[in-house]
């Protein structure tokens, strides 16, 4: 899905933030045109070195910059715009993602943020699971901004009911 919303939106330079073993960062890689390049950014050393070890069996390190650190921190060192964003990490920090999603966006640049409905989850308003209040919140921000123009779509697989928020920014 990430693929052919890259070559959709003809995106040259793409942001993920939460690697894990890299295997979005290389279905996003391989749909890039050949000057274009992911920067993505993981906090956990382990998985940081697997996502490192498949990109290069992938033969993508030219098009892969992987950042290692909390996200927060290295968001404020990368270089804005972006074309397309994928916010799918720690999902208690989404609001802040958002908020840098924006910064590093221009017109045009496509969010994407996985995991916002968890089982049904996220209606769940008594829910004190942090997760699933900042996923709510960051429905909410993006719902109640105007630079945005937003959809939500529900998923159902092996892996269970979830789905993604995707949004384009119209204007900054
Ligand atoms: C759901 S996994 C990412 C999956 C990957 N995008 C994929 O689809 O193949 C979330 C990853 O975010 C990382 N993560 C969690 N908190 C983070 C933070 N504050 N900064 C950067 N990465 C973080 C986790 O270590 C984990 O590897």
């Amino acid at each position: 899905m990430l693929a052919i919303f890259i070559r959709m939106s003809r995106a040259v330079r793409v942001l993920e933030i939460g690697t894990l073993g890299g295997y979005s960062t290389i279905w996003m890689a391989r749909a890039l045109p050949p000057h274009g390049r992911v920067t993505t950014i993981e906090f956990n050393e382990h998985h940081a070195e697997v996502a490192r070890q498949n990109i290069n069996k992938a033969g993508l390190a030219e098009h892969v910059t992987l950042h290692i650190g909390a996200a927060l921190n290295v968001l404020p060192t990368l270089k804005a715009p972006f074309d397309l964003i994928f916010i799918d990490a720690d999902k208690v920090n989404n609001p802040h993602y958002l908020e840098w999603a924006i910064k590093l966006s221009q017109q045009g640049t496509v969010i994407v943020g996985d995991n916002t409905v968890r089982g049904g989850g996220v209606i769940d308003s008594c829910s004190d699971d942090p997760n699933v209040k900042g996923l709510r919140e960051f429905v909410q921000m993006i719902s109640e901004d105007e630079r945005l123009e937003a959809t939500a779509v529900q998923t159902v697989g092996e892996k269970g009911w979830d789905g993604f928020v995707m949004a384009i920014v119209k204007a900054r």
